[in-house]
């Protein structure tokens, strides 16, 4: 009678009982993680095939100014690559053209050029741009303007291209 009390020896080797059986599998668990990680990586490169296969953007040709309109260390202001987007051409002293975006990389301000320092200033946090090829070298900014590509044809200045 006392045996009817032990449960069957069977039970100690096998313990899950019958309505615990749904429960995932330790092994079940790994393939679901390594099948789910392998299909995550298989996107990531799809994704990365199709960024690499579209072509690079294509900029009109827009003429600008002609060169003795800007004087050396002047700057005037134009727009490039379409009428809402403000950008800055800016004559050094030495008489070379640079011409970059004029939205400021850290909140969007226009940026204004001073000649006194070769300098783009940014009023709205006091960030600073170097006109040599427009990286932040003082205030918030941490990523340089975009640069307008310029080429010179006779007196004429064009804008050809945007590099971020
Ligand atoms: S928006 Fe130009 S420094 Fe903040």
């Amino acid at each position: 009678m006392s045996d009817d009390a032990q449960p069957p020896k069977w039970r100690q080797d096998f313990p899950i009982r019958w309505d615990d059986d749904h429960y995932i599998t330790r092994r079940e668990l790994a393939k679901f993680l390594t099948l789910g990680s392998g299909l995550i990586a298989g996107a990531n490169v799809m994704i990365a095939g199709i960024g690499l296969s579209q072509p690079a953007p294509r900029f009109p040709e827009a003429r600008i100014a002609t060169a003795s309109e800007v004087a050396p260390g002047a700057s005037m202001l134009f727009r490039y690559p379409t009428e809402e987007d403000a950008c800055i051409l800016v004559r050094e002293a030495s008489g070379a053209f640079h011409a970059y975006s004029q939205v400021c990389t850290h909140l969007s301000c226009a940026v204004i050029h001073r000649p006194a320092d070769g300098t783009l200033f940014c009023p709205c946090h006091q960030g600073l741009f170097s006109t040599d090829d427009g990286r932040p070298i003082a205030g918030p900014p941490t990523r340089r303007l975009p640069r307008i590509v310029l080429e010179q044809r006779g007196a004429a200045l064009f804008a050809v291209g945007v590099e971020a």
